[in-house]
């Protein structure tokens, strides 16, 4: 992937095959890579649901099923939709996968409990028509979790942030995995918008009382909602 930003039908294509190529290395460089953080993300993620046992909850971008496995534990019924078959192929969870794109779900509205998403709000096309998605499916009182990376407000930790991402994880993607695509990843980050235009699109897509939270020191955040 060059250094231009793809957009578009491009930017579809280029982000399935980039999670193609990495998927059989996939969870061993997100553990070097987060020092094994993301797994508490993803237990806090899953908490912030608070929905009743057995609530049917999709994870949207499920790649190799970590918040699959991490949703059955909390006794949730889960499906992963993803559109990498290389991520499906590599998953390691019990639960049902389906090979979709998560702005064209094969689910009937309000046909969700819940919604969980995990470091992907920056790979699809796009944000807008995702979330609408999401306001489709989930029913009334349901309740979405969904993680991205981000940068820390504070100044010193956003510069070793930045050295970390923009330097450390290609150099560690590229020694375990695929230079190109870990240095994709950090760039990336530029297609998310800002926390206050992300939850003011959330309350649009009708989850009226939309949040931000920032984890570990803000290096990732976690929004979450209800459906009105
Ligand atoms: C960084 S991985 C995250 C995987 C997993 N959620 C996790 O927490 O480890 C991003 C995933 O999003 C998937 N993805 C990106 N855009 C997608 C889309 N439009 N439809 C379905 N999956 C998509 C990719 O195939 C990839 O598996």
């Amino acid at each position: 992937m060059s250094d231009r930003l793809p957009q578009g039908e491009e930017k579809r294509r280029a982000v399935r095959g980039l999670f193609d190529t990495i998927s059989p290395r996939y969870d061993l460089v997100n553990r070097v890579m987060t020092f094994g953080l993301d797994v508490g993300w993803r237990r806090t993620a899953v908490a912030s649901l608070r929905l009743p046992g057995r609530s049917l909850v999709a994870d949207l971008a499920c790649g190799t099923g970590d918040f699959c496995r991490e949703l059955q534990r909390r006794g949730y019924r889960a499906v992963g939709f993803d559109f990498s078959h290389g991520m499906l192929v590599n998953a390691r969870t019990g639960a049902p996968l389906v090979e979709a794109d998560v702005l064209q779900l094969p689910l009937a509205d309000g046909g969700a409990d819940g919604v969980t998403c995990g470091f992907a709000l920056r790979n699809v096309v796009s944000l807008g028509g995702f979330f609408r998605e999401l306001g489709r499916i989930v029913r009334p009182g349901g309740r979405i979790a969904l993680l991205d990376a981000s940068e820390p407000d504070n100044p010193v930790m956003r510069a070793g942030h930045g050295v970390y991402f923009n330097r450390v994880v290609p150099l560690i993607g590229g020694t375990l995995s695929n230079k190109d695509a870990y240095s994709y990843l950090p760039k990336s980050m530029a297609y998310l918008p800002g926390p206050a235009e992300m939850v003011s699109m959330l309350r649009e897509a009708g989850f009226h009382d939309a949040a931000r939270r920032q984890l570990s020191g803000g290096i990732t955040q976690l929004l979450v909602g209800t459906r009105s």
